[in-house]
């Protein structure tokens, strides 16, 4: 089954998503909020790196303050060495975790303590890669899949072009240099297509669908 990629995040007017540091940041106002939960009430599985659930330690459900719904998305982690905090709030839970790791990544099971069940999907890479994450979360089922960050995830899907839509809502902030840019390095600058705009609040929603 081919899944649809939905990238999401949210960012200054200057392009960081998070502060200096790598601290995290609400850049959503509400109106943006009230749109990021109905998506993830209409999402199988949202995908997040490491380090974002390390540093944030987000639930990644859907919050009824913005949402009503009783669905609970399950959960995909980039995380090639099996270093996930066991204890972070994801696994608080009735759902399915499941740990993408790299070919190398210690053999056992990763104890986390809350409700959910924790899957290890084991890549043939040494990085499991945006493509196998696609590939193997399509092959579980899961048809709508929404990336919600960090900075290494949204480049790696962007950058290996596995995405359908990217949404980046701007909120009318500057953070300045220190701060933790939305992309990492490229080599040559990368088209995406035509950009909706949309204003939501005090902030705009700039939305790319793939081939539009
Ligand atoms: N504003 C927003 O909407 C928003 C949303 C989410 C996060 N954030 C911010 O983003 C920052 C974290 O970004 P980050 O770049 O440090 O971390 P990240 O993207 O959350 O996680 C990156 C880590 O995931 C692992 N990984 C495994 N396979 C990968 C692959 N194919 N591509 C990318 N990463 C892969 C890597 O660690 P290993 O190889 O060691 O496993 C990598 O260092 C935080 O400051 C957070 O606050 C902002």
């Amino acid at each position: 089954m081919k899944s649809y990629v939905t990238i999401n995040f949210a960012s200054s007017l200057d392009g960081k998503i998070a502060l200096k540091g790598g601290k995290s940041f609400k850049f959503s106002n509400y109106e943006d909020l009230v749109r990021v939960h109905e998506l993830r009430s209409k999402s199988d599985v949202i995908l997040v790196g490491k380090n974002t659930v390390n540093l944030d330690d987000p639930k990644l459900v859907v919050n009824e303050k913005y949402f009503k719904s009783d669905h609970i998305p399950d959960v995909a982690i980039l995380d090639t060495t099996l270093a996930v905090n066991p204890k972070a709030r994801v696994f608080n839970y009735p759902r399915k975790v499941i740990l993408l790791c790299g070919k190398d990544a210690r053999k056992g099971p990763v104890l986390a303590e809350g409700e959910a069940e924790t899957v290890i999907r084991r890549s043939t890479l040494i990085r499991p890669n945006s493509s196998y994450a696609v590939k193997e979360l399509g092959s579980m089922g899961y048809s709508r899949i929404m990336v919600e960050g960090g900075k290494s995830v949204i480049s790696s899907f962007i950058s290996e072009g596995n995405w359908d839509e990217i949404s980046i809502f701007y909120s009318p902030i500057m953070v300045g240099e220190e701060g933790i840019s939305m992309f990492g390095p490229l080599s040559n600058p990368l088209t995406l297509g035509s950009a909706e705009v949309l204003k939501l609040g005090d902030g705009v929603l700039v939305r790319i669908k793939k081939g539009f």
